[in-house]
């Protein structure tokens, strides 16, 4: 198979220099001409197209494929079915660990959503092996399917999220509400949404004997080669994937999905390379979404407006036959101080593909219902809503009554409110119009996300030549993590950017961790500095020890790299290139390996999160209900930034999905068969252009020594939080109708509006 240039883009040469500039993105000339080559641009020789022909029922059983009709078809060369399927080493409904997700990979005849994969038809053409699919014509025994929230019997999950307690409390609910002179009961509802990444799930593969070389889309390298390894029985180093571009992932593309799998199999099956693309459909379904909630909010505040009570239920759906529950309730552990919090969860089995992390899983669920609520609170003690937030300001993390890392809050409600011009802000709805008449709404939220961090590695070398080398097997989703990480290595070889070669996106490099819980520049990051500072130090190490070194007797900690010298740290006249001091040594190169993660010891003392706050200005037309967010503005502390254009442009990324999440997006299931009746692009709305107001996002100063030694605490996700509240509270200050159910839509405010 042809390899793919990764280390030699022209852009690195562009790549110029290190921590804190803004530089643009050193794969981005390749993506604006159609250079960098995504997974499904892969065609090997000889490659056969593979088509998934998928369920068109929730629940039942396949009872008729019309294989001969299919394998009849001109081009068609195999069908895959459970019949035929190659044998796996490992049951794709076995789970050992809550990273794992149940795999529908042809091992019955079993239907347990609509979208299913049923079989895999391979062709020589796309064409053909569509047709192929066509020709199927699949015959069900079809059941009921069970849809929404109250189509089964609940249940507490056994955990929510990846292994968090479904319940936790600290100090009496009942007991301060019970003491509030105000209090608030509502039931906030979100809907189901899908990932719609882009680049749809893709694979490539190519089996040489027991070696397996893929091309696909991946937010976890390691995690999907050793997944790949135990499901196909051979050894996790026979497998090479290459993961350079994404275009998109947002959780969906963290763990392997059947799909991809199922395109390994068939090429397993045919003894040739095969592709498999999904279409935009069929990725509702098989590869995650976001879980649909109904939450119920009971707060209590006293006289001064001071919180007495929170307490956050959250009930959701998982599938008939795997574990995935958002944590949504958790939104309410981190933000605002009350004497007595209680989360819970509860859930539903629906037929359903497994639901799974997408973007602030669980915090953009929970923070939509929770700053509404707060809205209303602030509403019912007569309260400015930053004024009631600033009142209810936790010192500490009010769940785990642990001290912050480090909080920056204030200033982003203050430079946030600032920027927005929020002070003129009456506090009566319906106030406001603009010289066109349309109502004018601002509303406001609260934004936060854990500083999180996972485990990764990454390998460094100083070459005889003066240059460096950094390899870590990270993922850029589009997000930019190539361009911020080769910028942490160029700092940490004490190097210029352009003198480092960059290696990663592929299998076979140091596993940099997960891309996902906002925490790969912090991981990966942390893993490329340590790795310089080792390898830094064995340099250092060669020329202390040399009586011919000018840095002879200094010490490693008398040393510092920069521009590709050593110095003595008490006299910068000594110093040493990285050149002389391997030419001296007969050395044409030397490594070290440095890894990144979480110190425990400080995890276990401070809580660790970033934090913003966002301010939404709304206009509705008060005949039409029509809405439209005409200025969002955001001031976050994330910790360093690394690169300020491409935190940015996170944040902003992060923003929009806040307006999709209150004003877009949403699966609408139908309830007589349990399929999604708006899988497509068409009908299932997500922000275009126009519907992106202008947009704001300040990043306000922060230095966390706790987090990591960078201090870095990621900004993939905190974007979306407070973003979508901010622009739910704004309607309601435009038009004092309070929705509840997201996304809002025309139909709950014209139904209502004139009432007010
Ligand atoms: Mo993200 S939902 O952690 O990719």
């Amino acid at each position: 198979m042809p390899e793919i240039a990764l280390t030699q883009a022209p852009a690195h040469l562009r790549h110029g220099s290190s921590i804190g500039q803004p530089l643009t993105r050193r794969d981005g000339h390749l993506k604006v001409t159609g250079g960098a080559r995504y997974a499904a641009d892969n065609h090997p020789p000889g490659m056969l197209y593979a088509v998934l022909a998928v369920s068109g029922i929730a629940r039942g059983r396949v009872a008729f494929l019309d294989v001969p009709a299919a394998k009849a078809h001109p081009g068609v060369v195999e069908v895959m079915t459970p019949a035929n399927k190659p044998p796996l080493a490992q049951d794709p409904d076995a789970k050992t660990n809550p990273f794992m997700f149940r795999l529908d990979l042809l091992q019955n005849d079993r239907v347990r959503y609509a979208n299913q994969s049923i079989a895999v038809v391979i062709g020589d053409t796309l064409e053909a092996a569509t047709e192929g699919a066509a020709l199927l014509s699949p015959r069900y025994e079809t059941e009921p399917a069970r849809t929404g929230l109250d189509a089964a019997e609940s249940f507490v999950p056994p955990g929510v999220g990846v292994g968090n307690p479904a319940e936790v409390r600290r100090g009496d609910v009942e007991a301060g509400l019970a003491s509030a002179s105000r209090r608030i009961d509502a039931i906030y509802e979100t809907a189901a949404q899908y990932h719609n990444a882009m680049e749809p799930h893709a694979i490539v593969a190519a089996w040489d004997g027991d070696r397996l070389s893929i091309d696909t889309p991946s937010q976890g390298l390691a995690m999907a080669q050793g997944r790949v390894a135990g499901l196909f029985g051979i050894p996790p180093e026979n497998i090479h994937i290459r993961s350079p571009f994404l275009g998109g992932g947002f959780g969906s593309k963290g763990l392997i999905s059947g799909p991809q799998l199922l395109g390994i199999m068939a090429a397993r099956l045919v003894g040739r390379p095969v592709k498999l693309v999904l279409r935009r459909e069929q990725m509702y379904g098989p590869v995650g979404h976001r879980a649909p909630t109904r939450q119920r909010l009971r707060l209590g505040a006293d006289r001064d407006g001071g919180l007495t009570a929170i307490d956050h239920h959250t009930k959701t759906a998982s599938s008939s036959f795997d574990d995935f529950f958002e944590p949504a309730s958790d939104a309410s552990h981190t933000l605002y101080a009350s004497p007595a919090i209680a989360t819970s969860h509860e859930a539903v089995r629906l037929d359903t593909g497994t639901p799974l992390f997408m973007r602030a899983p669980g915090e953009a669920t929970g923070s939509i219902a929770l700053e509404s609520a707060i809205d209303e609170m602030a509403q019912a003690c007569g309260m400015d809503p930053l004024a009631f937030r600033l009142r209810n300001y936790a010192e500490v993390e009010p769940i785990s009554g642990k001290p912050f890392s480090s909080k920056a809050l204030r200033d982003c409600y203050a430079r946030g409110a600032e920027r927005f011009g929020w002070a003129p802000r009456p506090l009566a709805p319906r106030q406001m119009r603009d010289e066109a008449g349309l109502l004018v709404g601002w509303g406001m939220g609260t934004a936060t996300f854990p500083a999180l961090m996972f485990q990764g590695e990454a390998r460094a070398v100083v070459r005889s030549d003066g240059t460096g080398v950094m390899e870590t097997g990270a993922h850029d989703m589009g997000q930019g993590a190539w361009t911020a990480l080769a910028q942490i290595a160029a700092d940490g070889l004490g190097l210029e950017a352009e003198q480092v070669e960059f290696r990663s996106g592929t299998s076979d490099l140091p596993d940099a961790g997960i891309a996902g819980g906002s925490s790969h520049t912090a991981t990966a990051g942390m893993a490329i500095h340590n790795a310089g500072a080792a390898v830094i130090a064995k340099l250092a190490d060669l020329a202390t020890g040399d009586q011919r070194s000018p840095l002879f007797g200094a010490g490693n900690a008398g040393v510092t790299a920069r521009a590709g010298r050593l110095f003595r740290r008490d006299d910068e006249n000594r110093s040493e290139s990285y050149a002389d001091i391997l030419g001296r040594a007969g050395l044409a190169e030397i490594e070290a390996r440095g890894k990144g993660a979480a110190d425990p010891a400080a995890q276990s003392v401070y809580a660790m999160h970033a934090h913003g706050a966002v301010f939404a200005e709304v206009k509705v037309d008060p005949d039409l209900g029509q809405i439209r967010v005409t200025r969002l503005v955001g001031a976050f502390a994330a910790g360093r930034v690394i690169n300020p254009r491409m935190v940015r442009s996170q944040i902003f990324g992060g923003m929009i999905w806040g307006v999709s999440f209150a004003l877009h997006e949403q699966a609408i299931t139908d309830r007589r068969s349990g399929r999604i009746l708006n899988a497509n692009l068409a009908e299932y709305h997500v922000p275009v252009n126009a519907d992106v107001p202008s947009l704001e996002a300040l990043m306000i100063e922060e230095h966390d020594p706790h987090v990591n030694a960078l201090g870095i605490k990621g900004v993939g996700e905190i974007g979306v939080t407070g973003s979508a509240g901010a622009v739910a509270n704004a309607v309601w200050h435009a038009t004092g109708v309070r929705v509840r159910r997201f996304p809002i839509g025309i139909d709950d405010l014209v139904t209502t509006m004139d009432a007010n």
